[in-house]
């Protein structure tokens, strides 16, 4: 599952003690293993073979460059939905033509941009968003290829805020308008519409989505072939799941097998794949690293207060999700068998996991079973936080973002330094007068 594990009591990274890593980099601190990446990718990389998709890993997910470069050189495209995601992707040295861009809301800037650097495809999610594509590489003279993100209305039982295909919600277009979308902007040429996307939610644990998805985008594709639109690509997306929980998530080759049967033919008639993964990846390849700064009771309820709480990691807060939490250094007896609501350790007692930030939801943990004696000094580890951790962290409260350290081997780097004071506050050292009837200057140009 991943390169975190417990040696005579104590937790590892790799060849490395976690505590010497977090002394180190000074907590609260991401911690990743480069061989977790690695193995994650290439797995996916090989249950996928018989379709041999391009893998445009999910930036969103976990952005750092570090990590960006890792999967880039073992041959990895990006899918970026913003300027600043294409900036990251390019200066982790990925090629414009091995990016896909999705989102409902790219900017003229950002379209430009996309533009300049030759993007692989936009994942065009709406009408008007179409007709200011065509009119901007109209405008700029060239051609850009397209693809339409489609809304199969297809349920992938997960935390509602993050279910993307269905009806109701912002993204792509519904199955009955993908025609007429075709039949409307098909022939434009400077916006060649080429392919189909889709990306039904994140994390879906099941594999049966995926396959009701697709096989309504292979019919799509059959009708569209009779209205005379070939489709040359497919992108499915990423949500595959992580294991929050030991075992939690089917293996990718069985989400593979699931997909292939449909994929396998379509992929034959010359249709090429694209993934969009990003949790699979990465999730389990993470842990945040907190000290506990104090323990307190109030009433029958005890607190576990630490250096950090949403700020560093929002999703327990934001989703309700759960992560493991475990000491660093709980001891040979205290070793979890597994990562779990439900631990299958004695001598556990309730405990809120909480940050120092001034709001009552700013917790990692709620009724948790911990060790009873956590106490002052204590590290914590919150294991599966490589994904949307550092990407949805905050500076709320005025806290410095953490250090990200990555572990190869008996190696450690750090990949992202730790904000201080002196950063929290750089932008807003100098004032300047804001000159009326002036235009900010795009953001692609005032990055170089
Ligand atoms: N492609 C598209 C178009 C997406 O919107 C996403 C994620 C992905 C790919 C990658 O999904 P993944 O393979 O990582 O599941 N913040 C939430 C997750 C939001 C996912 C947004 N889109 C969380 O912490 O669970």
């Amino acid at each position: 599952m991943d390169q975190f594990s417990y040696r005579n009591g104590e937790l590892f990274v790799e060849e490395l003690p976690v505590r010497a890593v977090a002394e180190g980099a000074g907590t609260p601190c991401f911690i990743y293993s480069r061989r977790t990446i690695e193995d994650h990718y290439d797995r996916l990389v090989e249950a996928f073979r018989p379709i041999d998709p391009l893998v445009c890993y999910s930036v969103k997910s976990s952005s750092n460059l570090s990590i960006l470069r890792i999967l880039a050189e073992r041959g990895a495209g990006m899918d970026v939905v913003s300027g600043g995601e294409l900036h990251r992707a390019r200066a982790a040295g990925v090629a414009g033509d091995r990016c896909v861009y999705a989102g409902v809301g790219k900017t003229d800037d950002e379209i430009r941009l996309a533009i300049r650097e030759g993007i692989g495809l936009f994942n065009c999610e709406s009408e008007a968003e179409f007709e200011n594509l065509a009119r901007i590489a109209g405008l700029e003279g060239v051609v850009v290829r397209v693809a339409l993100r489609i809304n199969p209305d297809v349920d992938p039982s997960t935390h509602r805020y993050t279910s993307t295909g269905k009806k109701e919600t912002k993204f792509g277009v519904d199955l009955e308008r993908a025609r007429q979308f075709f039949a409307r902007y098909g022939r434009d040429p400077h916006a060649r519409l080429e392919g189909l996307h889709l990306h039904i939610g994140s994390p879906i644990y099941t594999v049966d989505p995926y396959r009701e998805a697709l096989a309504k985008t292979a019919a799509l594709v059959a009708q569209l072939a009779k209205d005379g639109f070939e489709i040359r690509s497919i992108d499915l997306g990423g949500g595959f799941g992580a294991d929050y929980e030991s075992a939690q998530s089917p293996p990718l080759a069985r989400y593979a097998e699931a997909i292939l049967d449909i994929a396998g033919p379509l992929h034959a008639r010359g249709v090429r794949f694209i993934l969009e993964p990003g949790r699979t990846i990465v999730a389990n390849a993470g842990i945040l690293v907190l000290r506990v700064l104090y323990t307190k009771t109030s009433g029958e309820k005890r607190f576990a207060i630490c250096d950090a709480g949403m700020n560093a990691l929002l999703r327990p807060s934001h989703y309700g999700s759960f992560h493991f939490i475990w000491p660093v250094a709980p001891g040979a007896e205290l070793v979890p068998p597994r990562r779990a609501l439900d631990p299958g350790v004695s001598g556990t007692v309730a405990q809120d996991v909480v940050g120092p930030l001034c709001e009552s939801g700013d917790f990692l943990a709620l009724d948790r079973q911990l060790p009873a004696k956590i106490s002052r000094g204590d590290l914590l580890a919150v294991f599966t936080a490589g994904a949307y951790g550092m990407s949805m962290a905050s500076r709320y409260n005025s806290s410095p973002l953490p250090a990200e350290v990555l572990v190869s081997g008996s190696r450690a780097d750090v990949i992202r330094a730790r904000e201080n004071y002196a950063t929290l506050v750089e932008h807003e050292l100098k004032p300047t007068r804001l000159a009326i009837g002036a235009t900010a200057a795009p953001l692609a140009e005032t990055a170089r």
